[in-house]
């Protein structure tokens, strides 16, 4: 007996295959982090991210034309200050590096792209938290809301569209969004991090933006294990106003992902992290995989467990091949 369904005959040519293709990856879905870092005068290569580095304001204007040009659909912006204290005041200084930052690219590429701002303390604080601490040195949850609040309004003042919540502060969606809207910033949305984990592929973005973290960040982001408190998260970030939730990071979370996908209301995107990157440059530079394919493929995976928006470090190059 001969199989009388051969679905191998819709894979038989590219234009087959590209006939029944379920899941595009176009530039517009892909959103590129970038970094600038304070006083530098040239730009300073990541050495465990491979190809990414902290931005000079000049170079950060360039990048981010021509990832433009490539039709990448956003820009998320990350600082580097120079100085660090312990509530982490140069977050909320319109003179601190990421509004600076984040007005320069307003300037430079406006309302042609995306632009959107980390909200969150870790970059600014001498201790590397996302948030302030009490005098026993635990993360103080509503202490840290109200600087969440200010720091929101100066990147919205700055000419960020969306703001990105990504200290996993519980009630941070509804402060910011109160915020924002009695500054006026009716307009600024809120791409929230709702479900981010407490993970180990965060550890080259620590080198991209000098952490000084000491310890880790489990009393905040979630258990690596838990899928169900990421639906929790995402009820409490819709109902305070969520305008876009994330998973993060992407790859080890994209059952997370689906999930979120089928219960938001929302867009949602994923954050495919630094150490997603890093892992497979540092194989590709071993020669041991594919490097382009893998990345093709990760970035497609990501797309069809249910992200409208991936934010990878291989946007804009990804971009230019797709175009
Ligand atoms: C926190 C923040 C982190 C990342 C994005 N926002 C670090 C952390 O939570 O420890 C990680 C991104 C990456 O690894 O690429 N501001």
């Amino acid at each position: 007996m001969f199989p009388t369904q051969r679905p191998r005959r819709l894979r038989g040519t590219p234009a087959l295959r590209r006939l029944v293709a379920e899941t595009e990856l176009r530039p517009r879905n892909l959103v590129l982090p970038m970094f600038v870092r304070e006083n530098a005068t040239e730009p300073v290569p990541i050495s465990s991210m491979p190809g990414v580095v902290q931005h000079t304001r000049d170079s950060l204007r360039k990048s981010a034309v021509e990832a433009v040009a490539a039709g990448v659909g956003g820009l998320m912006l990350f600082g580097v200050p120079e100085h660090k204290d312990a509530t982490g005041s140069g977050a909320i200084d319109p003179k601190g590096v990421l509004n600076v930052g984040l007005a320069d690219l307003f300037a430079e590429v406006g309302d042609a792209t995306v632009i959107m701002s980390d909200c969150c303390l870790d970059e600014f604080t001498d201790h590397g938290h996302c948030g302030v601490l009490t005098p026993d040195g635990a993360v103080d949850n509503d202490a840290t809301l109200a600087l969440y609040a200010e720091m929101a309004v100066a990147q919205a003042a700055a000419g960020a569209h969306l703001i990105g919540p990504s200290g996993m502060m519980d009630g941070q969606v509804g402060v910011i969004r109160e915020a924002l809207d009695n500054a006026g910033h009716l307009d600024a949305g809120i791409l929230a991090y709702t479900a981010k984990y407490a993970s180990a592929f965060y550890g080259p973005f620590r080198e991209a933006v000098r952490s000084s973290l000491r310890g880790d960040r489990k009393t905040y982001q979630q258990d690596p294990g838990n899928a169900r408190e990421a639906l929790r998260e995402l009820a409490l970030d819709l109902a305070e106003g969520a305008d876009a939730v994330m998973v993060k990071p992407a790859m080890a979370y994209l059952d997370v992902l689906r999930t979120v996908a089928d219960n938001a209301d929302v867009p949602v995107a994923a954050y495919q992290v630094s150490g997603e990157y890093s892992m497979i440059e540092a194989a590709a530079a071993n020669g041991w995989v594919d490097r382009d394919r893998m990345v093709l493929e990760t970035l497609t995976g990501i797309r069809r467990a249910g992200a409208d928006v991936v934010l990878t470090y291989w946007a804009a190059e990804v971009a230019t091949w797709l175009a």
